[in-house]
């Protein structure tokens, strides 16, 4: 006897184009109406393809531990174009044997030494911010963030920073990830790009970013001074199997990865943390008691960035209201069943986390900002698939604490340093692309505290 399945709800939008307007007029309400509609999980419809669109901590779990049925195929060919074939991008036994390679690199005991690298960029971005604070212009906060997250995150791979030639690198990847985005979303782009000179400019500007990455590579392996950056344990690290160590064109592609994964996520995370602050000052003041009582108002070491309870609570949950990825795809290689439900082999996945972390059956008053969701106590009870910021095993983000150390260094600095004051009248909402970036930005009045 055959087994019969059951399938899930399927939407299927206006004739030929499916859910793709109402996509793109507001991707966050059209997935909210839909859920009330059809429940976590259903199918929608774009031009030539359905995805399933999954919003239930189960299912979610699922897919994300059998990463060899669920895979990121056919999902990052467009940005394989910029960072190559790293972490990110790579998949099966080639991303296993990096993933075993890379991941010491993240152990407490490295992150340890990559810190002091954090606090000195940190410092020097706070003191910028001072100096800009003291006109009475507005600043626009989300920009500031990308600045500095992209520093922190060079100076963790190369101990270098924007003046020591790393601008360059920085603008090169930024102009390749802002072509590969245009393309992605609008396909007609890239037969224009190749008229207009676009897809011309974007070839000279990866070729010049491989060269001067290269570069960087090859000046530190000729060099005979102890540096304690990424780019060391990266060189110094062999695969298990072979004892062999990355190849050049390897490390350069793990670099790019990292610093594409590692940079606009954090700052998404902060911009919106910022804001969610401004407009909670009992929130705040409670935050500045604790940095105050566990460091004494300086930039917190180490060991104290643990010691700050309140401010990862305060993370967390700005991670939850706001996932940085708010949307993780996936595409299935094979047939699967869960619960009786039958998912196609070739089917599109979209791992909703702002959905799950949005869903009030987990999360009452979901859209409310409360940092007691995170208290150790309450943590212990929740289920760990009821929380994905950062993804699932086995694929879950190899940065996780690498970003909470961070987020807690700039957030001590940022809420000890300045008030903040939102500029009436601007319409904050997010802009739900790869990123859930602030659509217009955050403008903010900073005001340095005595
Ligand atoms: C708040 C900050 C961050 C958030 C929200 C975040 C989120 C994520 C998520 C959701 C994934 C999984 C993607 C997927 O399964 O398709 C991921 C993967 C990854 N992240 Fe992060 N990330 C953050 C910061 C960082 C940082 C600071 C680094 C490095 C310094 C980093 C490096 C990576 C890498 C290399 C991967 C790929 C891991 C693999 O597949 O083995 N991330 N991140």
């Amino acid at each position: 006897m055959t087994k019969s399945y059951n399938t899930f709800p399927l939407y299927k939008g206006q004739l030929l184009i499916g859910s793709a307007l109402e996509y793109a007029r507001n991707p966050l309400s059209f997935f909210e109406e839909k859920r009330k509609q059809f429940g976590d999980n259903y199918f929608i419809t774009f031009p030539g393809r359905k995805v399933l669109v999954v919003g239930s901590p189960d299912l979610m779990h699922h897919i994300y531990s059998n990463s060899k049925t669920y895979t990121k195929d056919k999902i990052f060919d467009h940005l394989t174009l910029v960072i190559g074939n790293g972490l990110i991008t790579n998949e099966r036994e080639q991303w296993k044997r990096q993933r075993k390679l890379a991941q010491p690199a993240f152990y407490k005991s490295n992150l340890m030494k990559l810190y002091q690298l954090m606090v000195d960029v940190s410092q020097d971005v706070l003191n910028k911010l001072l100096a800009k604070s003291q006109s009475s212009e507005a600043i626009e906060i989300s920009g500031e963030m990308q600045i500095a997250t992209s520093r922190i995150v060079m100076k963790c791979l190369f101990s270098k920073d924007f003046d020591d030639g790393l601008r360059e690198v920085h603008d090169s990847i930024t102009f390749g990830l802002n072509y590969v985005s245009k393309i992605f979303v609008d396909p007609t782009a890239i037969p224009l790009s190749y008229i207009n000179g676009k897809r011309r400019q974007f070839k000279k500007s990866k070729a010049s970013l491989d060269t001067m990455v290269l570069n960087l590579i090859k000046e530190r392996k000729n060099s005979s001074e102890d540096k304690a950056d990424l780019l060391q344990m990266l060189i110094d690290a062999r695969f298990e199997d072979t004892g062999e160590p990355l190849s050049e064109t390897a490390l350069m592609d793990e670099l790019l990865n990292i610093f594409f994964a590692g940079h606009e996520t954090s700052a998404v995370s902060l911009s919106w943390t910022l804001y969610l602050l401004a407009q909670h000052p009992e929130i705040l003041e409670k935050l500045r008691a604790e940095i105050k009582h566990v460091t004494n108002g300086e930039l917190p070491t180490f060991e104290q960035s643990k010691q700050l309870i309140y401010c990862n609570q305060v993370v967390k949950e700005s991670l939850r209201l706001y996932p940085p990825i708010w949307v993780v795809p996936r595409y299935t290689l094979e047939d699967d069943e869960w619960n009786g439900m039958f998912i196609p082999k070739g089917t599109f996945i979209f791992n909703l986390t702002y959905m799950l972390h949005h869903k009030p059956e987990i999360y009452p008053d979901p859209a409310v900002f409360d940092p007691e969701r995170f208290h150790p106590d309450v943590i212990k009870e929740r289920p760990h698939n009821h929380y994905y910021p950062f993804g699932g095993a086995p694929r879950k983000c190899i940065g996780d604490h690498f970003a909470a150390l961070e987020l807690v260094l700039m957030l001590s600095g940022l809420v000890t340093k300045f008030d903040f004051e939102l500029v009436e009248g601007q319409k904050i909402q997010p802009n739900p692309i790869t990123t859930l970036k602030p659509m217009s930005g955050i403008h903010m009045k900073l005001t340095p505290r005595r």
